[in-house]
């Protein structure tokens, strides 16, 4: 018998008798009325950058070779997300996916597939200024940097790496090749960021990309997250208004984890994404695949359909759909960092994908 459970846990949903009550769709419906159509696909766990609130200085476990998905598995699995589960959207991320070799073809496959999905990538930007535009020819759509800080000392004490110039570099270079929107993603780390929203938002607006704040979560690898210290969504958005007019941006915020913002009467916005004192989860549409081939239904999920073993064993492609179905069927309805008993996840977001 092939190894169905996954290493958080016996889940073993595909294997029960389907659910009645689950509506007879392919889509990857929830028991709360949700759709998952944006697949997050983590492409690699390792990273150039060891980010305070991500990963440990050092002593990183890394997957090995042959746990990850190889490039005809993990096609073969976006296929069946686009094709017959309703996925529309596809985002790569990691770890630092830029660091996933083939990354160009990955991309290029996915974009000839019918219904074209839109594609797009969370990179910390590094190594982006010599492949941005292979990449935009490949079929990437937009782009997600990482930027916590413009000064080069605090970026070396948050990243433990002095690459803000390539960070800066690669962000040009998209630009010019076009990919649109960029999107900037911060994290504010008190005591050493965290009077900077005003600068990186004044940098964000002057350069036309669209800036958005993610609360500190709990899923870093070496479990330091400390609530009290987290700078949260309402921080932000006071310090914000030290400087800048800000009124609810109305346009329907759709999926969006992050609250809209018009800036000084727009057409500028900011977003700040309260994953833990502002959930969302109502509104989520995310189905995720870690790079081991396990499906998450949500970031902080304490359990994971292993895909990868029914791919080794052989399993035709109605099996992985319905064993896909089935997780995103047992969806919970949040992600309950908030309630007593939260348990953080044993994977790190390195290893399930931002
Ligand atoms: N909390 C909030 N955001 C995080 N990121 C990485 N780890 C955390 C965390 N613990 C961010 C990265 C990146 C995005 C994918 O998630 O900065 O922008
Ligand atoms: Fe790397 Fe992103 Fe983690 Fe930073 S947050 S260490 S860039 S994976």
């Amino acid at each position: 018998m092939p190894q169905l459970s996954s290493t958080l846990g016996h889940h073993g949903a595909h294997e029960a008798a389907p659910d009645p009550a689950r509506p007879n769709t392919p889509a990857l419906v929830d028991r709360f009325g949700r759709v998952a159509t944006d697949l997050r696909i983590s492409l690699t766990d390792r990273c150039n950058l060891r980010c305070m609130y991500c990963m440990p200085a050092e002593g990183m476990k890394w997957m090995q070779a042959a746990q990850l998905l190889s490039d005809d598995e993990l096609l073969r699995l976006i296929t069946i997300a686009v094709t017959r589960l309703g996925v529309r959207e596809l985002r790569f991320t990691g770890g630092e996916p830029l660091l996933r070799r083939g990354l160009e073809d990955i991309v290029a496959a996915s974009a000839r597939l019918v219904p074209r999905p839109s594609i797009s990538l969370t990179t910390n930007g590094i190594g982006l200024e010599r492949r941005a535009i292979a990449l935009a020819g490949a079929g990437l759509d937009r782009l997600n940097v990482s930027l916590d800080t413009l000064h080069r000392d605090r970026f070396t004490s948050i990243t433990r790496r002095d690459r803000l110039s390539d960070v800066l570099a690669g962000l040009e270079a998209a630009g010019a090749a076009g990919l649109s929107p960029i999107k900037i993603n911060s994290v504010l780390v008190r005591g050493i960021n965290s009077d900077e929203a005003v600068a990186l938002l004044r940098f964000a607006l002057g350069k036309g990309y669209q800036l958005r704040f993610i609360e500190q979560m709990p899923l870093d690898a070496q479990r330091a997250w400390d609530r009290n210290e987290m700078v949260t969504a309402e921080e932000i958005v006071s310090s914000l208004r030290t400087a800048f007019a800000l009124e609810p941006d109305t346009r329907d915020r759709g999926a969006s984890p992050a609250e809209s913002w018009l800036v000084d009467g727009g057409p500028g916005r900011v977003g700040v994404i309260g994953t833990v004192t502002r959930p969302f989860c109502i509104g989520c549409d995310r189905t995720r695949l870690t790079g081991d081939g396990q499906i998450r239904s949500c970031l902080f999920a304490t359990t994971e359909t292993d895909l990868r073993a029914l791919l080794r064993c052989g399993a035709d492609d109605d099996t992985i759909v319905r064993a896909w179905q089935d997780t995103m069927w047992a969806k919970a309805a949040g992600h309950g960092i908030n309630d007593p008993g939260f348990f953080q996840s044993r994977r790190p977001m390195s290893a399930i994908g931002g």
